[in-house]
């Protein structure tokens, strides 16, 4: 790419180094399905998957692989898990950082009998931790929260909220989009009940490939989003109650499962710590860079603490779309510019309905990236 891809946010470029290769090679060379022939290659496929939830499930500390369940991104997980855990008269809390992939969801739901509330945020995006129990009403089934903004970048206490929901005897349903495979997650430490993911931002595998990773509590309640063939129990018309099959009809994306089997693997070699630390230097160097631009305001967090490696900008001179432009027509660098699919995020930080220039770097980004992202709005907004 002849571009400097400053959108990780929105999926992570370049993706892990053998991920390519290896869904290439499945493809070219086997391409054999899973869970319904029984031959020797079938099982090899499968022992692949196996490997890939193994990793999940102790990468994030879950309960047990089986309930690490594919889908096709983390916006069809937070479908399953509020599609499949709630029912009619059921309340439940978000933040008011939530992206359209839980408040669509969500307005849907409303029209079958769940009610929700907002939990309040500080004008930097962050969780005021202290109204979260004042909403919880007898009805209240499940707290939601997105782990860290896909706008501003401001992450939440996850294993703090996580505390109430069990002293509450809530549900805890997280939408890690933008932190797995860039923060350390602990299922069991936060009481986590659906951890959803996507495994084409940080994770860095291809797009097409998500899932849901359950605790068993969750596993016994949750009903099935999509009915159809798992290759078990076929006499039966009824879905399977086992796990990861009660969850995963139809065929899986088997070169999704390999490049992500792939991308965990090189996230496990470099490491979590060390790829959150490279982000935030990133970060570090690109705030420092912008801070003096008079008409340019950093919206949410000006510093690192509690954040991942997203920062949005929006000029009060000119306009966002614009410079988003003109960063790709004359500079190369390609951001993202609008609402981010958070228009509640943005009405919390102040940002609606304009939006804002969104900057999400990568771990393989450099810092020569982001000097020239820095010269160039010094450039473009003088
Ligand atoms: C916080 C958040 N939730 C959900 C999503 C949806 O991700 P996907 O398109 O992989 O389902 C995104 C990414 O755009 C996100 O940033």
């Amino acid at each position: 790419m002849n571009y400097i891809y400053l959108d990780n946010a929105s999926t992570s470029y370049p993706k892990a180094p053998t991920v390519g290769p290896a869904m290439e090679k499945f493809i070219n060379t086997s391409s054999i399905n899973i869970n319904r022939g029984s031959y020797a290659p079938a099982y090899d496929v499968e022992e692949i998957v196996f490997s890939t939830r193994q990793t999940l499930c102790k990468m994030m500390n879950g309960y047990d692989e089986q309930y690490v369940t594919f889908t096709q991104n983390v916006t069809m997980s937070l479908n399953m898990a509020l599609q499949g855990l709630l029912k009619a008269g059921d309340h439940v809390l978000i933040s008011g950082m939530e992206h359209n992939a839980v408040l669509r969801p969500l307005t849907y739901l409303t029209g079958k009998g769940i009610s929700y509330d907002i939990i309040p945020c500080t004008s930097n995006g962050s969780i005021q931790i202290d109204s979260i129990t004042e909403p919880i009403k007898p009805s209240t089934a499940a707290i939601i929260i997105n782990h860290a903004s896909n706008v501003c970048g401001t992450v939440q206490d996850i294993s703090t909220i996580g505390s109430i929901c069990k002293n509450h005897d809530l549900l805890f349903i997280v939408d890690s989009a933008q932190t797995a495979g860039i923060l350390p997650i602990d299922i069991k430490a936060s009481y986590i009940d659906a951890l959803c993911f996507t495994g084409h931002k940080g994770l860095m595998g291809p797009q097409g490939i998500g899932g849901i990773i359950l605790s068993p509590t969750a596993a016994t309640s949750i009903e099935p989003l999509i009915y159809g063939g798992t290759g078990s129990y076929s006499d039966v018309l009824t879905m399977p109650l086992i796990f990861p099959d009660r969850l995963e009809p139809g065929t899986l994306n088997l070169p999704g499962i390999i490049g992500l089997h792939e991308s965990l693997r090189y996230i496990q070699d470099v490491g979590i710590d060390a790829i959150h630390q490279k982000e935030l230097d990133l970060t570090q160097q690109f705030l420092q860079g912008i801070k003096n631009i008079p008409t340019l305001r950093i919206v949410g967090k000006e510093d690192l603490d509690n954040r991942v490696a997203v920062v949005s900008v929006t000029c009060e001179e000119k306009d966002n779309a614009h410079i988003a432009y003109q960063l790709e027509s004359e500079y190369n660098i390609l951001t993202r510019v609008g609402l981010h699919c958070a228009p509640l995020a943005h009405q919390t930080l102040g940002t609606y309905p304009t939006g804002t220039i969104r900057f999400s770097f990568g771990y393989r980004n450099t810092i020569n990236d982001i000097d020239t992202a820095i010269m160039a709005l010094h450039q473009l907004i003088k």
